[in-house]
Order: C-alpha cells, then sequence, then structure tokens
C-alpha cells in the first residue's frame, strides 16, 4: 500500500480551497485504504506568526477539524510537526546537499520580497523542511493543492541530489523519491472575489461559519451583472466553480445547475439562485462535519491522545529514516 503524507500550516482557520485541494484528498486516500500520515505544520507557520496564543489555538484547531472532517485516528497517524524532532535534523542534513540557487528561485520566498516583505531565514529555507517532513517517513504519494507543487518537485530534487551525493546505491537509497498528487476539478479553488482561495487573501469561505454568516458570505461571491432571464457560462462563474468542487463534477445536483445557467426557462435563473444553491449543498455535505466539531472542541483529552499516538507512529518511520541518513554522511 503507498504510503500518504500531507500537512497544513496552522495559520488560521481552514477553508472550502484547503477542503477541496488538500483535505478531501486526504479522505478519499484514507478511504482506500493507504498508510496515511497527516500533521500541522507548526515550524511552518513560525516563519511569519509572532502570536503564541493564536499559534497555541490554530493548531488545537486544525487537529479538531482534522477528525470532524473524517479522518480516523485508527487509519491515519495524525500529529504536529514538533513532536517529531527527527524532522529538523534532516532538515539540516537536507540543507547541506541543497544548492542556494534552488532556494533562491522558490515561489514561498520571491513572492514575500517582491511584495517588499523581508524574509527570514526560515523563510528562505521553507522548501528544505518541508522535504523532511516528506522524506521523514519514506512517503510515496503528497496530497496537495497546485501551489505546493514546486516545493515537492524541490523535495524530489532534495532526496535524489542527497542520494547522489552520499552515493547510496540506487537499490537502496537513502530517501525515498516522492510524487505529489492533485485533485482533479480543484488544484485552484477561486474565493469570493475570482482569486485564489487563500488566508492570506481575506476571500476565503469558511465551511464551519455560522448559517446565517455563511449565507452572507457566498452572497458576497463576485458575478457578472447578467440578470435572471440571460443565458450564462457556468464555467465562468465562482459559484459554479465552487459548487462543482465540492459536489464533484458528474453530480446530478451539478449537472441540472449547469443546465440552469445555460437555460433559465421562463421563470429565470439568477446568480441569487446559484448562490442559494451553493448554501444548501454545503450545509448538506459539510452537516456531518459541523455537527462533529462541537463535541471534539469539548474534549482536550481526546485530541491529545490522537496526537499522541499519531506522533508515536511517526516518530518510529522517521528515526529509521534518520539512522540512514546518519550512516550515509558519516555519523
Ligand atoms: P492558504 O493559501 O490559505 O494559506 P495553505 O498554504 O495553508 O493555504 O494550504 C494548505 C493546503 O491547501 C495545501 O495543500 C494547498 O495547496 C491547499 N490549498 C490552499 N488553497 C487552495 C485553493 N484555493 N485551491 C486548492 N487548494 C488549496
Ligand atoms: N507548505 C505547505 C502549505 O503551505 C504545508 C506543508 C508543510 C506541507 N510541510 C508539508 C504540505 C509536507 C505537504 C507535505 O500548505
Amino acid at each position: 500500500m503507498p504510503r500518504v503524507l500531507s500537512g497544513i500550516q496552522p495559520s488560521g482557520q481552514l477553508h472550502l480551497g484547503n477542503y477541496a485541494g488538500a483535505i478531501r484528498q486526504f479522505l478519499d486516500l484514507q478511504h482506500a485504504g493507504n498508510e496515511m500520515f497527516v500533521f500541522v505544520a507548526s515550524y511552518h507557520a513560525l516563519t511569519s506568526t509572532r502570536d503564541p496564543a493564536a499559534l497555541k489555538a490554530n493548531i488545537h484547531q486544525i487537529v479538531v477539524d482534522y477528525l470532524a472532517f473524517g479522518l480516523d485516528p485508527a487509519k491515519t497517524a495524525i500529529y504536529v510537526q514538533q513532536d517529531v524532532p527527527e524532522v529538523t535534523e534532516l532538515a539540516w542534513l537536507l540543507s547541506c546537499v541543497t544548492p542556494m540557487s534552488w532556494m533562491e528561485k522558490a515561489v514561498s520566498y520571491k513572492d514575500k520580497l517582491a511584495k517588499g516583505i523581508s524574509a527570514n531565514v526560515g523563510l528562505f529555507t521553507y522548501p528544505i523542511l518541508q522535504a523532511a517532513d516528506i522524506l521523514a517517513v519514506d512517503a510515496d504519494v503528497v496530497p496537495v493543492g497546485r501551489d505546493q507543487v514546486q516545493h515537492l518537485e524541490l523535495a524530489r530534487d532534495m532526496a535524489a541530489r542527497f542520494n547522489e551525493e552520499f552515493k547510496a546505491p540506487a537499490d537502496k537509497p537513502v530517501f525515498k523519491l516522492p510524487a505529489y498528487r492533485l485533485a482533479a476539478e480543484a488544484a485552484v479553488l477561486p474565493g469570493i472575489d475570482g482569486e485564489k482561495m487563500s488566508k492570506s487573501y481575506g476571500n476565503t469561505i469558511d465551511p464551519f461559519q455560522d448559517e446565517k454568516g455563511l449565507r452572507k458570505r457566498i452572497m458576497a461571491i463576485k458575478s457578472d451583472s447578467k440578470g435572471v432571464n440571460e443565458v450564462k457560462d457556468p464555467d465562468t462563474c465562482n459559484t459554479f466553480q465552487i459548487f462543482r468542487a465540492i459536489a464533484g463534477k458528474d453530480d446530478p445536483r451539478t449537472v441540472a445547475l449547469a443546465g440552469r445557467y445555460r437555460d433559465p426557462g421562463a421563470e429565470g435563473f439568477g446568480y441569487g439562485h446559484a448562490k442559494q444553491a451553493l448554501f444548501e449543498l454545503l450545509l448538506d455535505h459539510f452537516g456531518p462535519a459541523r455537527a462533529k466539531r462541537g463535541a471534539l472542541m469539548a474534549d482536550p483529552g481526546y485530541i491529545a491522545q490522537v496526537l499522541q499516538q499519531g506522533a508515536a507512529a511517526a516518530r518510529t518511520k522517521a528515526r529509521a529514516v534518520t539512522d540512514r541518513a546518519r550512516a550515509a554522511v558519516g555519523l
């Protein structure tokens, strides 16, 4: 069975883009019986967070939400990055084979510089820590959204470079080369303004928001000014793209909705109707997760137990990989 690993930074409330691009893949891969490792990338968040109380709360919230969405601790090792310290040791070993030029071209760093934000060294070497997360458990597959592809290519390059420089035999590599996996229809989900949905753009939809707030948020999705009787193109509509990503391309509700855009009929069909359909879909789709979340929030003892069990599983793998890497370099 392939081994799957992925993580999300605890930098704010999870949104539909995270769900459609990443978390839904975790659930599908878990359901298919893969060996699963899903963690919270706390150290990565420290490249930008300066609020310890918020960091703590966000870490707890992401774990609760992973469980509410349906990750099952009996099938998936769920842990926080700092509970697997081998990862930071591996990051150092990898940094010693990583050319500066690879990091200089990394988008996460280049974007910050372009915005005039002075980067710290942690942000500069962010992809190395990410590679260590992945290589630490010998992951075969890493499910992510499209914005992470470059980081995944770098992780693969670092693994190959290390194996080569330390002359690991081809049939016994120190690091296994991972592959990334994208969600077919939601590699980049748009936000309410039509740009990529992202915590940093303030354009997200939170699947756990209260009904009134959620409805208001959906009604704020940007659309053109076509009237209820005009023919519309579902493929260029943000509301429809979000609907399709959650319901699925071939779902009868998606097919029916696309039909109404193309043929509003005598009674008419406007963006307000489409948004109402999306609102109802979200309540239906996330109903079970919304119901579970409250009980999970109120049970920190259970969360602590899940994390302890997850970290133990991840550490067993990470210890073996770190021993291999130490031996290869002569330590
Ligand atoms: P954000 O951009 O909101 O800070 P993260 O960087 O924490 O999101 O992303 C966590 C995971 O969710 C990654 O795998 C990322 O690729 C995925 N993801 C984030 N936003 C989107 C989106 N709009 N569409 C698809 N996947 C996304
Ligand atoms: N960089 C990822 C993000 O911003 C988070 C992350 C850290 C990650 N380590 C990882 C994702 C390892 C996949 C695998 O979303």
